[in-house]
């Protein structure tokens, strides 16, 4: 397996495997991976000859309340973690070497970005827009793998390839869970141990709303407020969002005539933990 540490060698590369007919495969991720991630490579590897894995913790997405400096890294395992999965290439590049000092052009999308998380979370779709968009350059996949963990991201990777026509396939990975239910994350680390017994009322809720609409229910405020005194059961839980939208537009729907997402952020003490289903008439 190939470490690659800065964007002209990783770009290098990936123009010699290109020229070689090679189909490149891409997961981005920012490390400190679980099965999750681990999920999303398996998916790419059936689709390519050359499995590359990025690892950047990319801080133009963060807010500057956020908690970059915080969160969790640990590169070594991290390789070791590639290694098993057979993956080629991990890039890894430093925040310095990704970023001119002076850097002044960025990606904006404007459909999807300002609802849910980007509500709460000014600015950062254009940091995962612009990273995504660079990575797509120097590593030039022919196709990427995004999680549906986070839907609102994944929704707006693929508006990003439509507008901006990357040549790039954007392949959906399905939701990884702990056994009880909690969606992996990076951040589940923050968790006390209560707190990560708490944090079981976010897929409980996602649950017992869909219990609801396979009993017929279509009303989405009758829906939603199932999700809200669910989430509220537990004392702790801060509800940021929660939202049940359009799948493909994200805008508010009030009966379910097609596809939505019930999309939740809720916040454990200072971790924000975030979670969603389909439902599907
Ligand atoms: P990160 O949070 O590390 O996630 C990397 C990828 O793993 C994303 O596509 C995410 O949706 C997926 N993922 C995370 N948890 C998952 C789970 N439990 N099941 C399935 N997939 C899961 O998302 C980012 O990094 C960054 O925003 C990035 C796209 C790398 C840009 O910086």
């Amino acid at each position: 397996m190939e470490v690659i540490k800065t964007p002209e060698a990783m770009q290098r590369r990936a123009l010699e495997l290109k020229r070689d007919g090679r189909v490149i495969g891409l997961v981005p991720t920012m490390g400190f991976l679980h099965e999750g991630h681990l999920s999303l490579m398996r998916l790419a590897r059936e689709h390519c000859d050359v499995l590359v894995v990025s690892i950047f913790v990319n801080p133009t997405q963060f807010g500057p309340n956020e908690d970059l400096e915080a969160y969790p890294r640990d590169f070594e395992r991290d390789e070791t973690l590639c290694g098993q999965e057979g993956v080629d290439m991990v890039f890894y590049p430093g925040a310095e070497n990704m970023y001119a000092g002076d850097a002044s052009v960025w990606i904006d999308e404007h459909a999807l970005s300002g609802v849910l998380c980007g509500t709460s979370r000014p600015g950062h779709f254009r940091g995962v827009c612009t990273v995504v968009a660079k990575l797509f350059n120097l590593v030039l996949p022919d196709l990427a793998v995004f999680g549906e963990k986070d839907a609102q991201q994944l929704r707006i990777i693929e508006r990003l390839v439509r507008d901006l026509n990357f040549p790039v396939e954007i392949i959906r990975g399905p939701i990884v869970r702990e056994p009880d239910g909690l969606a992996m994350s990076s951040r589940n680390k923050y968790l006390s141990e209560s707190q990560r017994k708490n944090a079981l009322c976010l897929w409980r809720s996602l649950r017992q709303v869909s219990e609801l609409f396979e009993q017929g229910e279509r009303e989405t405020t009758v829906l939603r407020q199932a999700v809200v005194d669910s989430v509220e059961s537990v004392s702790e839980a801060e509800i940021d969002y929660i939202e049940i939208v359009d799948d493909t537009s994200l805008a508010p729907v009030d009966e379910i005539k097609s596809a939505v997402l019930v999309a939740l952020a809720v916040k454990m003490g200072d971790t924000r933990l975030i979670d969603n289903a389909g439902l599907r008439p």
